[in-house]
């Protein structure tokens, strides 16, 4: 028997709607039930987070804005040069420039902000939570966000510290033998470079500040913050201002947020997977876990150490609604993360996927 075209379309729709309509229903059947809400102020972030997770309970008791007393945390970083990862004295792209990528979520209103590949500016999570408040966009990057950032009376100024300099000085005239960079006389010209001990099998490093709270009043938000992989190509977007990937958040669920290698977050959508799976029923930890696996199983060989195992460090942090936090980390290199109770904020050490 023929059918034409629209007879097919209209009876596969008519089937579809009843099948999806009876999946629905029976998986809302099953799925297990929310985790009942709490009220915080509870942080998880990364371990270079207990000045930013301090910062964001004591604003957060304060009544500030929630989601404001997070970034004013992050701030705190972004404005510190000694930390290499994030906003002033943030490691540059191979061409000495740096280059910051940052985000923010809202779960009250299920908003985003982010900015990438924003020079000058020593404060991209205030320029991301400014794209979420003051435009009708979510991601602004480039040229295009420095001059967003300007029009909202931010600063410019030069990011790269005279320590930054001299480390990217130093991996410029070391990280080839075949070019005509050299360091300093009666240096030897390395022939592998040291950066490649330094993250475990990473030529390069992927510093970054994450912290996610769950608010007072029980609602959640986040804030991602990076000045990405050091030494990348210029225009190199991680996963820290693409929401889903280094930072997500669902108000009915948790939040969740990355650190280490962003390509493989990129690959994955790894915060939204930690928050979907702590809304099928685990923990944040087995969450966070679980996408380790999944990561780790589609890891390409070049990435892979002789073990078999994902060479390179990633880190998962995620706070439930009920006020349950948790992370993991696939290698052990630097593998601590930062909970704030609510009493005080305290570095514990991650349990890993690899490597003990
Ligand atoms: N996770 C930071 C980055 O890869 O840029």
């Amino acid at each position: 028997m023929s059918m034409t075209r629209r007879g097919f379309l209209a009876t596969v729709g008519a089937g579809s709607a009843m099948g999806v309509g009876g999946a629905l229903s029976a998986a809302a059947q099953d799925a297990p039930a929310l985790p009942k809400p709490a009220n915080g102020p509870i942080v998880i972030g990364s371990r270079n987070a207990l000045a930013a997770a301090t910062r964001a309970v004591g604003g957060m008791r304060k009544g500030e804005d929630p989601l404001d007393a997070v970034i004013r945390g992050i701030n705190l970083v972004e404005d510190d040069p000694n930390d290499d990862s994030v906003g002033l004295g943030g490691l540059p792209n191979e061409d000495g420039e740096v280059e910051l990528d940052a985000s923010v979520m809202d779960g009250r209103t299920h908003k985003a902000g982010a900015v990438a590949s924003l020079r000058h500016i020593r404060n991209p999570a205030s320029v991301a939570a400014l794209v979420m408040r003051r435009t009708d966009h979510v991601l602004i990057v480039g040229d295009g966000a420095l001059r967003f950032a300007r029009a909202h009376g931010f600063q410019e100024e030069n990011l790269l510290t005279d320590k930054a300099r001299r480390v990217w000085l130093e991996w410029k005239e070391q990280h080839s033998e075949h070019d005509d960079w050299l360091p300093p006389e009666g240096t030897e010209k390395k022939k592998e470079f040291g950066w490649k001990t330094r993250i475990d099998g990473s030529d390069f490093t992927y510093g970054t500040i994450h912290v996610s709270a769950l608010t007072p009043a029980g609602d959640l938000v986040g804030c991602t913050s990076t000045s990405g992989l050091s030494f990348k190509i210029p225009g190199r977007v991680g996963d820290s201002p693409i929401i889903g990937a280094g930072l997500f958040v669902d108000n009915q669920v948790g939040a969740a947020g990355s650190t280490g290698r962003g390509e493989a977050n990129l690959q994955n959508c790894s915060s939204f997977l930690v928050v979907e799976l702590m809304r099928q029923g685990r923990t944040p930890e087995e969450a966070c876990f679980e996408v380790l696996r999944r990561i780790a199983g589609r890891t390409e060989k070049r990435l892979l150490n002789p073990a078999g195992e994902p060479g390179y460090q990633l880190k998962l942090y995620a706070v439930r609604r009920d006020g349950l936090t948790g992370g993991a980390a696939m290698r052990p290199v630097e593998a601590e993360m930062v909970v704030h109770d609510g009493r005080e904020a305290k570095k514990l050490k991650m349990k890993t996927l690899y490597g003990g």
